[in-house]
């Protein structure tokens, strides 16, 4: 069972995977404000939430990982370099996140963040935002690294079969589905770049900061719920 969602502000694409038979499912970057459309969701297709999934800290909307999981049985997990000491589970590369009789496998993806991961179920890969549909995640905040990122993309992801479908966490332009293929043909920022000319072109974006970075991260990294005492005694 597969769902993609979309949050309109930050042109975030949610995904929803579920093993059918046992009606075990797993949520991937989710937007704290469709929480309660999420929540529907499951119960409407009487699904059992074991997963909130993060691809990374996101820095351009909060995560709905912490309110639902106090609504579900789910347990949240993400990259144990994202630095999200709420998370349940910490993932690193090569680990198996089993919903029913479904695997998903992690794959470190780090570049736009040092704490990126990529999920690999059947054939679809969600990339978040280190491949992007014809481009990819910014890498100049956050300890973004532009080799880094060339490295995931070219070593780890472009390796994968051809016609493995790109579920990435945003797009722009109305794009809901890529494959590898596609991408390691017309993808604007890598095929037939070389590594420095990768990162040359990264470093000349001159893109405007994210809007909403001063909150966005900070809450992400407490799983987007509100600043508890600990944090205000911690500052
Ligand atoms: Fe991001």
């Amino acid at each position: 069972m597969f769902r993609q969602l979309f949050d309109e502000q930050s042109s975030t694409l949610t995904y929803l995977l579920a093993d059918a038979q046992s009606g075990d499912a797993v949520l991937i970057d989710t937007v704290a404000e469709h929480s309660a459309m999420y929540l529907g969701l499951l119960r409407e297709l009487d699904l059992n939430l074991v997963y909130l999934l993060e691809t990374h800290a996101h820095a351009d909307h909060v995560t709905g990982a912490g309110v639902l999981r106090e609504h579900t049985n789910a347990r949240t997990a993400t990259g144990h370099r994202t630095g999200v000491m709420c998370a349940d589970v910490l993932l690193a590369d090569g680990d198996t996140l089993v919903f029913g009789d479904e695997v998903l496998r992690v794959i470190a993806t780090p570049g736009h963040t040092p704490g990126c991961v990529s999920y690999r179920w059947r054939n679809c890969l969600f990339t978040g935002d280190a491949l992007l549909i014809g481009g990819c995640g910014r890498t100049d905040f956050q300890g973004g690294d532009a080799g880094a990122l060339y490295d995931s993309i070219t070593q780890r992801l472009f390796t994968l079969p051809d016609e493995t479908l790109v579920y990435p966490a945003h797009d722009y332009k109305g794009m809901r589905v890529s494959s590898i293929a596609q991408e390691k043909l017309t993808n604007a920022r890598v095929p037939g770049r070389s590594r420095q000319a990768f990162i040359d072109l990264m470093q000349s974006l001159d893109l405007p900061r994210p809007r909403l970075i001063d909150q966005a991260v900070p809450a992400n990294l407490r799983c987007g719920l509100p600043a508890g005492p600990l944090d205000i005694h911690a500052s």
